[in-house]
């Protein structure tokens, strides 16, 4: 299927772009131990040129045997999906899984010590994050669906692995909160909301949702086969749409969840969908980018409950200035100065931050939380949760961004802090550097 993530060249196997702790990060699947010890797996193993033990990714079957063998292998999990349903790839699955564990333990908010409580939105016939959760973590899970071949095959992946089984339950989402048939496709069935059980509370739920608006626009990866229904990889509105339901959801039952998250396959949704969730009053929004072979994911996290400390992504070089510049020079020729002054102010507002513009003074006055730089800095860096996080003072960030014509064409963009000499300017030299590529990519040639 055509993925819309970012192309990549394909290492031979998920390499060193994994998440540290996935076991795959260091130790690629090693195709010829597993054809030795598993002899369903053999047929699919073949060697090239250069004597490498390769499968052929275009080959459905080969790519399923290979995911039943490492769940088997490297997590004593017993799995099976039919035929044409989504194969999940391992490594790319254990990423997230990964980091909603940093999430979790992050101290971004308050701990708690009780068993670690999942729901796993549209959790597929695969199952694989509670497998995967329950499996590594020993978390709880609920995993949700709406097709009859995801509830029984979900069901089934369960019970095939009695270890873990009373870890999991599997949780219909066709049921409607009210006893009316919905009269909007997208009420048809519920994400959350009528869902989740007026007592329960859950430490994160996470997604990855129906990608894509239409089947077509799902198309088929020549190079891979992943298989994937319709219902799998498909909802009105794509994963834009689905998150916003997700969002909506949150925006309601708040403190219940710790944490929401989602995966995202287009990097270009991650910006709307940041400033839909300022706009609803989340305390702290995360984003990470997962890579894989030839393909990245992005992952979206929030939270309603205050922080318990301030977190920014991983220093930079910090310099001490408050006073720093950019320029842009090449502007295409339909763009103004003002037309960059606006986009200024917008860029700032979509993360959250009070933005006001200026007209006279050609200016945009800013405050930003240091979650809000966090943010402003993550949109363009994406910059994982990886343990380097610096803290920050509590104080937000004040700056005035003023934008000069130098020549037609070339703008000279002045930030100056208004707290002088303070901790802050290093942050601060990260949110220019931020906007300075967003301006860049936006307005030059
Ligand atoms: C892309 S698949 C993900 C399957 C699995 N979690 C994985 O990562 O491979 C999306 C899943 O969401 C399910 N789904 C779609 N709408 C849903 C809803 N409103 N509630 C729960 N699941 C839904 C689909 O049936 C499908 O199984």
């Amino acid at each position: 299927m055509r993925r819309n993530g970012k192309k990549r060249a394909r290492s031979e196997t998920p390499g060193s772009t994994t998440h540290p702790r996935n076991k795959y990060s260091d130790n690629p699947p090693d195709f010829s131990l597993l054809a030795s010890l598993y002899p369903s797996f053999k047929p699919f193993v073949f060697f090239s040129a250069s004597q490498r033990p390769r499968i052929d990714w275009t080959d459905y079957n080969a790519t399923r045997e290979l995911t039943r063998v490492l769940l088997l292998h490297d997590h004593g999990l017993n799995w099976w999906i039919p035929d044409g349903q989504l194969c999940p790839t391992v490594p790319n699955r254990s990423n997230y899984i990964h980091w909603i564990n940093d999430l979790l333990s992050s101290q971004i908010l308050p701990s708690s010590c009780d068993q670690v409580k999942g729901f796993d939105i549209g959790t597929g016939a695969n199952c694989i994050y509670p497998l995967l959760g329950a499996s590594l973590f020993g978390w709880s899970f609920i995993g949700s669906d709406i097709t009859d071949v995801a509830l029984e095959w979900a069901e089934k992946n369960v019970q095939s692995n009695p270890h873990i089984s009373d870890l999991i339950e599997i949780r219909d989402s066709k049921i409607f909160s009210s006893e009316e048939a919905p009269t909007r496709p997208e009420d048809e069935y519920m994400v959350l909301l009528g869902v989740v059980k007026e007592s329960e509370t859950f430490d994160f739920c996470m997604c990855n949702p129906p990608f894509f608006e239409t089947f077509e626009e799902a198309g088929l990866n020549p190079k891979t086969s992943c298989g994937g229904t319709p219902e799998e990889m498909v909802c009105d509105g794509g994963e834009q749409a689905f998150v916003t339901r997700i969002i909506e959801d949150s925006a309601v039952l708040r403190q219940r969840f710790k944490w929401y998250t989602s995966m995202l396959g287009k990097k270009a949704n991650l910006k709307l969908l940041i400033s839909k969730l300022w706009q609803v009053g989340v305390t702290v929004v995360k984003t990470t980018e997962f890579v894989q072979g030839q393909t990245s994911r992005w992952g979206l996290a929030w939270s309603f409950i205050p922080t318990a400390r301030k977190i920014i992504a991983p220093p930079i070089a910090a310099k001490k200035n408050s006073l720093l510049s950019f320029m842009l020079e090449g502007i295409k020729r339909q763009y103004s100065a003002a037309d960059v002054l606006q986009s200024v102010e917008e860029f700032f507002k979509s993360c959250g931050a009070s933005s006001k513009l200026n007209s006279s003074t050609f200016s945009v006055d800013i405050v930003a939380s240091s979650d809000q730089c966090n943010t402003i800095t993550q949109i363009s860096k994406q910059h994982t949760l990886d343990g380097s996080s610096l803290e920050v003072p509590q104080d937000d960030l004040s700056f005035r961004i003023l934008v000069f014509q130098q020549m037609p064409g070339t703008l000279l963009i002045k930030g100056s802090l208004q707290q002088k000499d303070s901790p802050l300017s290093g942050l601060f030299s990260l949110v220019l550097g931020s906007l300075e590529e967003s301006m860049k990519s936006k307005f030059c040639r």
